[in-house]
C-alpha cells in the first residue's frame, strides 16, 4: 500500500490552501476532504448552481468563500494577497464538452485567460510554494485505437473544451519556464490530467451518473448517448487524493515534481458506459436504457490513460475499484433518498476512505 493517504492527512493539517472552483462538483468534495484534514481553506469561484452538491452540504460553513470570476483580476488578486495561500489547487473551469461547443468564447475566456490571470498573480507572490493546475485526459491526441496515453504523448483536440485545456497547458509550460523556474524556483507548478470521476451528489444531468439516478427516481428509461464508449472511470476521492499528493510533493521538492501527471484508474477501471449502467441497474429492479441524442461535437469511442509515471514517482495509487465506487454512488443516492444530509454522507465516505490510515 502506498502512503499518500497517510502523508496527505499529516501534511494538510493547518496548511493554507486556495481552491478555485470550490463550488463545483470536485470542488465540493475537495472542500469536504480538506476540511476533514484540518486545512485552512479558502475558495474562489462563481456562485454554486442551484441543486449542486456544494449547496446541499452547505459548503460555506466548511470553507472561507469568495464569490468571484477568474476574469475579475482585482478581486482575485486582493483575495490571494489577503489569504496568502501556500498551496493553490486550480479546479475552476468551463468544463463540459457541449457547453464549451455552444460557447467557445466562454471556454477559452475561462480556461485560458482565467487561468493566465491566476498564474500572473501567483508569479508575483513570494508566498505560494505549490500550484496544481487541473487538466483532463481529453487533451491527448486520441487516435481512438484503444491506446493508453502517457504524459509525453502528443496533445491534440478537436473541440473547445479539449483545445481550451490544451491552450491552458501550453500557457502553464511557458509560465513555469519563463517565470517560476527563472525567478521563483521554490514554487512548484504541475499540470494534473485526470479522467472522468464517479461519486455521489452530482447534479449535472448531462453526466452519466446523475442521468441514470434521475431515471431511477422517476421510473423512466435512461437515455445513454454512447453505451459502447469506454472511459477510464475513477473515484472522485482517488482523484482528489492524487491532486493532494502532487501538491504536497511539489511543496516539498518543486524541481522534482513540477511537470505533468496523469491521475486515473488502473487498467481495470477502463470500462464501457454500458458497464456502468449495468452495474448501477443491478441495485435497482427494472431499470432500462434507450439511445439518447448524441452531442453535436464528436466524442471518441475509446479513451485510456497510462498512470505508470504517477505510480512510479508519486506515493499515490488509486485504491477504490470501479465496482466499489459504483456501490458508493448507489449508497449515497439511497441515503439521500432516506433523508440523510449530504454533508453527513460525504464525511462518512471520506472517513471510510482515509479511516484505515
Ligand atoms: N468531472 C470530471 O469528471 C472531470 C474529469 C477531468 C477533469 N475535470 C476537471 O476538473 C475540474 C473540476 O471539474 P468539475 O467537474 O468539478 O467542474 P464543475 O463544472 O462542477 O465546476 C466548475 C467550477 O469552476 C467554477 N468556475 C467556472 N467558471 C469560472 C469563472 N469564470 N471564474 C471563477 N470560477 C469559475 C464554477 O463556479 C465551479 O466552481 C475542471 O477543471 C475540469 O475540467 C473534471
Amino acid at each position: 500500500m502506498k502512503d499518500a493517504m497517510l502523508n496527505n492527512l499529516k501534511f494538510y493539517k493547518g496548511k493554507r490552501v486556495l481552491i478555485t472552483g470550490h463550488t463545483g462538483f470536485k470542488g465540493a468534495w475537495l472542500t469536504a476532504v480538506l476540511n476533514y484534514m484540518g486545512a485552512d481553506i479558502l475558495g474562489y469561484a462563481l456562485a454554486p448552481e442551484p441543486g449542486s452538491l456544494y449547496e446541499k452540504i452547505r459548503g460555506n460553513d466548511l470553507i472561507r468563500n469568495v464569490t468571484g470570476d477568474l476574469l475579475d483580476v482585482r478581486l482575485l488578486e486582493k483575495t490571494i494577497q489577503e489569504f496568502r495561500p501556500e498551496i493553490v489547487i486550480h479546479l475552476a473551469a468551463f468544463g463540459f464538452m457541449k457547453e464549451c461547443f455552444n460557447d467557445p468564447v466562454k471556454a477559452y475566456g475561462t480556461n485560458l485567460l482565467g487561468s493566465t490571470n491566476l498564474l500572473e498573480i501567483l508569479r508575483r507572490c513570494g508566498f505560494v510554494k505549490s500550484i496544481v493546475m487541473v487538466s483532463t485526459d481529453k487533451v491527448y491526441d486520441n487516435k481512438d485505437d484503444g491506446a493508453l496515453y502517457k504524459e509525453t504523448d502528443a496533445l491534440g483536440g478537436e473541440d473547445a473544451y479539449s483545445c481550451s485545456k490544451i491552450c491552458m497547458e501550453f500557457m502553464v509550460r511557458d509560465y513555469r519556464k519563463s517565470y517560476f523556474q527563472a525567478n521563483n524556483p521554490m514554487t512548484g507548478v504541475a499540470v494534473v490530467r485526470a479522467s472522468n470521476v464517479l461519486a455521489g451528489g452530482d447534479h449535472i444531468q448531462t453526466r452519466l451518473i446523475p442521468s441514470i439516478l434521475k431515471a431511477v427516481a422517476e421510473g423512466t428509461a435512461v437515455e445513454l448517448r454512447n453505451p459502447s464508449q469506454t472511459r477510464p472511470w475513477q473515484a472522485v476521492l482517488d482523484a482528489l487524493n492524487g491532486y493532494l499528493a502532487v501538491a504536497r510533493l511539489l511543496y516539498e521538492n518543486p524541481a522534482l515534481y513540477s511537470g505533468e501527471w496523469n491521475i486515473g484508474p488502473t487498467k481495470d477501471g477502463i470500462r464501457a458506459v454500458s458497464w456502468v449502467f449495468e452495474k448501477i441497474s443491478s441495485f435497482f429492479r427494472g431499470l432500462d436504457y434507450k439511445d439518447g441524442d448524441r452531442f453535436e461535437v464528436s466524442e471518441s469511442e475509446t479513451l485510456g490513460l497510462d498512470i505508470g509515471k504517477s505510480l512510479e514517482y508519486l506515493d499515490w495509487e488509486p485504491v477504490l475499484s470501479c465496482e466499489k465506487v459504483v456501490e458508493q454512488v448507489v449508497e449515497f443516492f439511497k441515503s439521500q433518498r432516506a433523508g440523510e444530509w449530504e454533508r453527513q454522507i460525504c464525511f462518512r465516505q471520506i472517513s471510510e476512505f482515509y479511516g484505515g490510515c
